[in-house]
């Protein structure tokens, strides 16, 4: 049962099943089994029929620096090379790679053909550029095609690409900089969403302002908007600058397959976001084969993920699953409720979708949306086109999913829930579309060759039925290879002392069903939100809340929202008096600009509340479990005699 309560069995459509890659329970089952009783020459098969090596890989697992595990070591590889170089040669150079429409639907596409041509020539302006092998790149761009070719650029030189979502402030960009030592920064000048215009390369300019970028020696622009954009003669040069009069080829640089192929800031529970490195072959390895079967994909799909690149699933999902397998796809630059709430459903009628990826959090705003304005509910389009839909990124409640399934699925495409993080580079636990019976708001079984379970404190295995920790209990090649900077902290992190080094800990929480084995996510078991789909630490919140100058001390907590899965409820002692009334809705509002400036507006606390001091133990803990119980509004009957100030709750319940 899912913990929604709904135990709905929905098999997969049986002319779905009779097409699928992998076909019914019993191909699932044979690959389980090829992976349990050969776990590393089950990877290494697939390594060979789906990655393309300039020279083959001899080693398989390399367990002797354990946590710290390598795959294929001894091989090479180039990742934008297995995106497209190896398509023209199997015959697809003119078939469509990425087909884009516009905040303002504007159409462009490029085939990969065209697509290899712009990506070798930036490759080249790139490294005319002095940017080598091993160097740090931040990608701070609009969602468009050229994000995408600046990805496959640093990809094809060897540069470590790190790719900074356009919604993070210039304070996060100068962090993300600073950590990861980038040499160059490549960006828009402005990005178009919803029809605003969000400047980007001013931004940079104000990230580096605030110093500690010393080793940024380039900054390229995409010219996007033309808007007003300052460029250091010095530093700065037009994307259109680079590329002018490069060749359209660039022999690749050949890495080893341990070659980070990307840095991707994500939140964990202290302050400060972590470097999530990725490998090149192991990660790309998993890219493709999920690809592959998570979606089923076929040569005459139109595939669209709505992630935007500045995320693990925009890096997957977008850029290097797809293109390694083929792929047409879609990628968009708008929101999903511009010009009107029907603009998904409009691009996968206009541009024949059939496999179609998204977050819960869209699919309930579109679910309100249209209840409001029934103009724009799914019905009054022709998506006949789709055959698959996916989720990603947090739970689905079972009334949105069967919404989705009706409304968008029309009842006759399966749903692939996947349950995957930054750090494990693809899916974790997913359904197969043409093997696994549905329930929704259940993540179902594991992916092939992934060894999941639960357990509790000790390590010890749960028994279904029972909640625990999620926790995989091998090394697989996607997996997170280190924390940029902090082995420490990835040791610390993933492989606690705790277990002895036996587990990969996700840092949720799950439970499995009795009868048919399958997960479902509970959700985080660390401070770290979940709000649309987008991960925050809540020590990140509270640190830029005390930034302030009028902050004393704040705790930041999530509460369930019918809308963002989670919203961020902040609690804030103020240096000065409470504010009540006018002067606190005033208050509010600054402090909310004030965390949107240092991290980003996903990080803005819905509800902020005053007090003259915050709930804490005789020991001075804060206790959040009451902080959670008041977010809630629920009436704090849990023993409170432990609280050294329990008035105090009387002010927070507001
Ligand atoms: C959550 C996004 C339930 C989970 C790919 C995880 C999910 C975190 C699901 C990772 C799902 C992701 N069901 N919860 N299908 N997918 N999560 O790193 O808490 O941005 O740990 O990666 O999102 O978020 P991240």
């Amino acid at each position: 049962m899912s913990e929604n309560g709904s135990t709905q069995l929905f098999q997969p459509p049986v002319d779905f099943v009779k097409q699928a890659t992998i076909s019914g329970m019993g191909a699932y089952e044979a690959l389980c089994a090829e992976a349990r009783s050969d776990y590393t020459g089950y990877w290494a098969r697939l390594a060979r029929e789906h990655v393309t090596w300039k020279e083959p890989f001899t080693q398989v697992l390399d367990e002797t620096n354990a946590p710290f595990f390598k795959w294929f070591a001894d091989g090479k590889l180039n990742a934008s090379y297995n995106c497209l170089d190896r398509n023209i040669e199997a015959g697809l150079g003119d078939k469509v790679a990425i087909l884009s429409e516009t905040d303002d639907g504007a159409l462009r596409s490029v085939t990969y053909k065209q697509l290899l041509a712009r990506v070798c020539q930036l490759a080249n302006g790139l490294r005319a550029r002095g940017i080598k092998k091993g160097d740090r790149v931040i990608i701070y761009m609009a969602m468009g095609i050229e994000g995408v070719v600046a990805m496959l650029a640093c990809a094809r030189i060897g540069a470590i690409h790190s790719v900074v979502f356009g919604g993070f402030s210039a304070q996060s960009v100068r962090d993300r900089i600073n950590d990861a030592g980038a040499v160059a920064v490549l960006t828009t000048d402005e990005q178009c969403r919803g029809g605003k215009k969000l400047p980007l390369k001013p931004a940079v300019d104000e990230a580096i302002a605030l110093g500690g970028c010393e080793t940024v020696k380039t900054i390229v622009v995409f010219k996007r908007t033309g808007g007003e954009c300052a460029m250091v003669p010095s530093r700065d040069v037009w994307w259109d600058d680079v590329v002018a009069g490069q060749p359209e080829q660039c022999d690749p640089e050949w890495v080893e397959a341990e070659h980070p192929l990307f840095l991707l800031y994500t939140s964990g529970s202290t302050g400060k976001p972590k470097g999530v490195q990725h490998s090149t072959a192991g990660y790309l390895l998993h890219a493709i084969v999920t690809t592959k079967w998570t979606f089923d994909l076929k040569p005459h799909d139109i595939f669209w993920c709505t992630a935007d690149i500045g995320w693990i699933t925009g890096h997957t999902y977008v850029t290097y699953g797809p293109l390694a397998c083929g792929a047409t796809q879609m990628v968009f630059e708008g929101v999903p409720t511009y010009p009107d709430a029907g603009r998904f459903w409009k691009m996968i009628e206009t541009h024949k979708v059939s496999i179609f990826y998204t977050a819960p959090t869209a699919i309930r705003s579109l679910i309100k949306a249209a209840d409001t304005t029934p103009a724009v509910a799914p019905t009054n389009y022709d998506l006949s086109s789709l055959r698959l839909l996916g989720t990603v990124g947090e739970p689905i409640n079972p009334a949105a999913w069967l919404w989705y399934y009706n409304n968008v699925g029309g009842g006759h495409c399966p749903i692939v829930d996947t349950f995957w993080q930054t750090e494990t580079g693809g899916h974790m636990i997913t359904p197969l579309p043409g093997v696994t019976p549905m329930v929704p708001g259940s993540c179902t079984l594991p992916f092939p060759g992934i060894a999941a379970t639960i357990v509790d404190e000790t390590g010890t295995e749960v028994p279904p039925g029972k909640g625990g920790l999620f926790v995989v209990t091998k090394p697989w090649p996607s997996m997170i290879r280190t924390i940029w900077n902090d082995p420490e902290r990835f040791k610390r992190s993933y492989y606690p002392d705790d277990f002895q080094g036996r587990y990969y800990l996700a840092g949720d929480g799950a439970v499995r069903d009795a009868t048919t084995g399958y997960f479902t996510i509970t959700g985080r078991i660390d401070d770290v939100l979940n709000v649309s789909g987008h991960r925050l630490g809540t020590m990140e919140v509270e640190s830029a809340l005390v930034s302030h100058p009028m902050v004393a001390e704040a705790a930041v907590v999530g509460r369930p929202d019918d809308l963002t899965g989670e919203a961020i409820c902040a609690f804030v002692v103020l240096k000065g008096a409470r504010p009540v009334g006018e002067a606190a809705a005033k208050t509010v509002k600054e402090l909310q600009d004030h965390v949107a400036k240092a991290i980003g507006g996903i990080a803005k606390p819905k509800d902020i509340r005053f007090g003259e001091n915050l709930p804490k133990t005789r020991s001075g803990k804060i206790m959040r479990r009451l902080l959670r119980a008041l977010a809630k509004g629920e009436t704090v009957a849990q023993d409170v005699s432990t609280l050294e100030n329990p008035a105090i709750l009387e002010q927070l319940r507001a």
